[in-house]
């Protein structure tokens, strides 16, 4: 950070922009492998608590990668770089009120926990995706996983990159045993239960 940077504490906080409102802003951070139905789950969540009147945004990788992180590739230290842009940004969101949902393989624990430390406690929410690699490479929805196998993609993760599973999630879902339905019923019961959605 340079030197002669000084804080500016607003006189409106992200307890004041909640007040009165059906909602407590939170991330919900998606975790998991190419495939695993992060993108998925996360936008039928959008969508289900935005049609029950929620203030929600949605980041997803591939399209963060259009933009914001568009000078960044898949080497670790960029994908390091990527996880600390989104999850300032998903601070940001999330100060101004909104129930935020991130969808990032976010491949390394210390990535994942310094998001989380960002947030007060409770107001990060891990959601594992975790879906086994064979079932994701099957499904291969991009054909990234053929290129990577096939060595045209390099430092692909699950494949010659490593991803780091959560040890304590607060939400487990396996998109091969549970249909995106029930995924997002869970998430919904998930949020009532601690209060965060009334
Ligand atoms: S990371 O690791 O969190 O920085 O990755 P992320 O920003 O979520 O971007 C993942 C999407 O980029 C595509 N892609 C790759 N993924 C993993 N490894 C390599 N080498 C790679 N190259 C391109 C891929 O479409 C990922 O999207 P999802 O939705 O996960 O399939």
């Amino acid at each position: 950070m340079a030197e002669n940077i000084v804080w500016h504490h607003h006189k409106i906080g992200r307890a004041e922009r909640s007040l009165n409102k059906q909602q407590r802003p939170c991330l919900l951070w998606f975790t998991g492998l190419s495939g695993s139905g992060k993108s998925t789950i996360a936008n039928a969540l959008d969508v289900a608590l935005h049609q029950r009147g929620y203030h929600t945004f949605l980041l997803d990788g591939d399209n963060v990668r259009h933009g914001l992180c568009r000078d960044l590739g898949f080497s670790d230290a960029d994908r390091v770089e990527n996880i600390r842009r989104i999850g300032e940004v998903s601070k940001l969101f999330a100060d101004a009120g909104l129930i935020v949902l991130s969808a990032f393989i976010s491949p390394f624990r210390s990535d994942r926990r310094m998001v989380r430390n960002l947030f007060p406690a409770g107001e990060f929410i891990e959601v594992f995706m975790d879906t086994p690699l064979t079932v994701c490479e099957a499904r291969d929805p991009k054909g990234l996983y053929e290129k990577a196998r096939s060595g045209e993609i390099k430092d692909f993760t699950g494949i010659d990159s490593p991803y780091e599973a959560p040890e304590r999630p607060e939400v487990r879902l396996d998109t091969s045993e549970c249909s995106v339905d029930d995924c997002v019923d869970q998430l919904v019961d998930y949020l009532l239960q601690q209060g965060l959605i009334s």
